[in-house]
């Protein structure tokens, strides 16, 4: 009998009051069931919220060195579990061990860097234009916050978020995607452990149109902080318009790796690789475009197919396996979809395009690494994401026609560039439309202690992981202490 798992409201674990729940299987092996989460409803999300808002008071007055402290210990945690939430990631999001033990380490690095943050929270001081009045700016956090997750990173990305809520005052209801539930029980569990007091983080499961909807709605929700697709994001970035919520989203990209004549190539390759078929390209980071210099593109593209045919495809527990299945049957529709869409928009397949055939990987939802050549800008599969192992090939005369071509999707996510030449690689840094830039890597590769996040479509202007996730998670406070005894009139008792 698979297991039962629950929401964790107030301090406790619970079923959805309604009683419904659904499965989660892994999607390497569809046969495997790994249990029932909680179908939550509104009246779940409430409940949630209630417990969020009533532990509030109490925990935005514990000191944040001391909120940072329990953070730190959530770090330690995870670090000691490290290989067992890897493992049981990859089993129900699919990627392969590598890049689940990176998840977890993603995670571990924004517990410890968060942590240190606790004794900073830097606010500012300034001069008064007054005599005797002094003048500075203060953190505060803004109360409950719902953290609506996707399931590429299931523990990375709650992570990014959920402790620089905490570690800001506030306190959060997490709602992580249907396909990677059992992760974010973990991580609950383990920040139980830590010492989160209750009700100051609160688990909701279950789906974005009944669960994350209500989520996003309620009335004592300050803040929502999204990751997910650009359809999404725009539904909930218009309910916080109307109610005036601060609101933060992370969504999609097209990023593209600009291979200009005169690169390492060999490192160029390997770049590409684990930027397009890297998280079978499910990240909102992937490789999706290659934009080739034509003088080394025949070379270039010739052994980038040769390695993809070459790419272990299979279980991501096997330590052997390069690459892990799509999420789900849904997905591997979408990206044939897009395939076919390549093929009659007159784009070149030069390999792969369809799922997996061979017999061990019949159980699981395994797609072929994908190339498409002489695809034109103008492509729907030169614009749109598609999050799969597929990746488009556009060939170029020089650096001048790489930088439009790059930029001319309507996301701006990640971006690199493979050139040996210093003063290209600082016009692309100033000219690529992203909000990240990669000289000689690929798009793939963030660090936790820098920003993260996209210009265009991709976001609304806010930048998740570094300093700047404190911006999302705190109303600044200005304050004036006059200690001259008397009125004093700003603007007018100063100017003769
Ligand atoms: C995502 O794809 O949603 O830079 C996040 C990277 C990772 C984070 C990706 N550190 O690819």
């Amino acid at each position: 009998m698979a297991e039962r798992f629950k929401n964790f409201v107030d301090g406790r674990w619970v079923d959805a009051r309604s009683g419904k729940t659904f499965e989660n299987r892994n999607p390497a092996d569809r046969d495997d069931l790994i249990g029932y989460f909680p179908l939550s409803g509104a009246q779940d999300a409430d409940a949630a919220v209630k417990a969020a808002k009533k532990a509030f008071p109490q925990w935005s007055r514990v000191p944040a060195p001391k909120r940072a402290e329990i953070l730190y210990r959530a770090g330690e945690l995870l670090r000691l579990h490290k290989e067992e939430i890897a493992k049981g990631m990859t089993r129900e999001m699919g990627k392969i061990l590598q890049e689940t033990r990176g998840d977890v380490q993603e995670g571990i690095d924004t517990a410890y860097y968060t942590a240190g943050e606790g004794r900073r929270l830097f606010g500012q001081t300034a001069p008064s234009e007054l005599t005797d009045k002094f003048a500075m700016t203060v953190r505060l956090p803004l109360g409950v916050c719902a953290l609506i997750t996707p399931w590429n990173f299931p523990l990375a990305i709650p992570t990014w978020k959920l402790f620089p809520a905490l570690l800001c005052g506030n306190t959060v209801v997490l709602k992580p995607a249907e396909d990677t539930p059992h992760t974010a029980v973990k991580f609950v569990e383990l920040l139980v452990e830590a010492g989160v007091p209750r009700g100051v983080v609160n688990l909701l499961h279950g789906r974005g149109e009944e669960a994350g909807a209500a989520l996003v709605r309620h009335p004592d929700v300050r803040l929502v902080s999204f990751t997910g697709s650009c359809a999404v994001g725009r539904e909930i970035a218009a309910q916080c318009g109307r109610d005036l919520k601060r609101v933060s989203l992370e969504m999609g990209g097209k990023n593209a790796e600009i291979v200009m004549e005169d690169a390492d190539l060999e490192l160029a390759l390997e770049g590409a690789l684990w930027g397009a078929f890297g998280t079978t390209g499910q990240r909102c980071t992937a490789t999706s475009r290659l934009i080739l210099h034509r003088d080394i593109k025949k070379a270039f593209t010739e052994k980038l197919v040769a390695r993809a045919e070459k790419i272990k495809i299979g279980d991501g527990l096997n330590e052997e396996v390069e690459m892990g299945p799509l999420i789900n049957d849904a997905a591997v529709e979408k990206v044939q979809g897009y395939v076919q869409v390549g093929k009659k928009e007159g784009a070149r397949l030069l390999t792969g395009g369809s799922p997996c055939r061979d017999k061990t990987l019949q159980r699981g939802f395994f797609f072929q690494p994908t190339v498409f050549d002489r695809v034109t800008p103008q492509m729907r599969i030169a614009k749109e994401e598609i999050f799969g192992p597929v990746v488009s090939i556009i060939e170029v005369k020089n650096f001048e026609e790489a930088v439009p071509v790059l930029n001319g999707t309507a996301y701006g996510l990640s971006s690199s560039i493979y050139t040996r030449d210093v003063a290209r690689a600082f016009r692309a840094i100033r000219n690529l439309e992203a909000g990240i830039t990669y000289i000689n890597g690929p798009t793939i590769g963030a660090e936790v202690h820098l920003p993260f996040g996209g210009v265009k479509d991709t976001g609304n202007g806010h930048r998740e992981a570094g300093t700047t996730v404190i911006d999302i998670f705190t109303e600044w406070k200005t304050v004036y202490v006059d200690y001259s005894g008397k009125l004093q009139k700003a603007q007018i008792d100063n100017v003769d």
